[in-house]
């Protein structure tokens, strides 16, 4: 299953022309407090293709209670569209009640680990799912940590029976930033875990990439994705993330369908 990350521009593209492609994936935020138009495209899109919900505001790895306001409203979305999973992301976005907007990452220790797994068994037994947990791409790590992220990623597996979506492009973007092999990243996940995968283009300045999900995914991502496929198998869906400069469906269309090349 090969899937594209739904944008507002490609509305009126995706409706008049039934692209043919397998499931689209929307941001919950843009779809859970919007009445009007957003919400009635997303209906008539739904009735047409499988979609996943993906969430930017869970803030599952913070110290401030769970906002179950934003879970019975991300629950009714997800009811309403019929969505196969529910993703959020392994990090905390705000504290105090402040949301920063922006996915922050975690220390890896047995204090935050037993933090997380607690919250993703209350939020999974909440919307009566296992919650899917991507990894984010990050820029700093905690000398507090004592194990690493993709250990850290499995032990909460092992823990909560979540799922995970496996960011081929975050591996790639974090390893290159903390200087280590991606490929020892995918060789630690163990198969069966994963229920979907993202893939995207980045920024690379050299001493550092940023996630920027512009333009095409580069040779080597490609290349992670095949070694991660050839692991893990292809049965988690894979879908393209494009938030930057965005082109026309077509273009988006073209780089997603590249995987079903890597999947034979
Ligand atoms: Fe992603």
């Amino acid at each position: 299953m090969i899937g594209i990350g739904l944008r507002t521009v490609h509305f009126t593209e995706i409706l008049r022309d039934e692209p043919k492609i397998d499931f689209f994936e929307a941001i919950s935020e843009n779809f859970m407090d919007s009445g009007g138009r957003p919400s009635f495209i997303l209906d008539k899109i739904a009735e047409r293709y499988p979609i996943v919900l993906h969430g930017v505001s869970m803030n599952i790895g913070s110290a401030d209670a769970l906002d179950f306001d934003y879970l019975r409203k991300l629950k009714a979305l997800a009811k309403r569209v019929n969505a196969r999973w529910l993703s959020d992301h392994l990090c905390w976005t705000g504290v105090g009640g402040r949301n920063t907007h922006d996915l922050l990452p975690l220390p890896y220790n047995d204090e935050t680990l037993n933090h997380v797994a607690n919250r993703v068994l209350a939020v999974s037994d909440f919307l009566g799912a296992p919650l899917v947990l991507e990894n984010a791409s990050s820029y700093a790590e905690f000398t507090t940590s004592t194990m690493t992220e993709w250990d850290f990623l499995v032990r909460l597996v092992e823990l909560t029976g979540c799922k995970l979506l496996l960011d081929v492009n975050n591996v790639y973007v974090s390893a290159y930033n903390h200087g280590y092999d991606p490929k020892t990243y995918i060789d630690a996940i163990p198969r069966g875990s994963v229920a979907q995968y993202h893939l995207a283009g980045h920024t690379n300045h050299g001493t550092h990439i940023v996630d920027t999900h512009i333009g095409p995914v580069i040779d080597e991502v490609w290349s992670l994705y095949a070694y991660t496929i050839d692991r893990l198998g292809d049965e988690p869906w894979t879908l393209l993330e494009w938030d930057a400069e965005i082109p026309d469906f077509a273009t988006v269309h073209a780089e997603a369908m590249k995987a079903s090349a890597v999947h034979a």
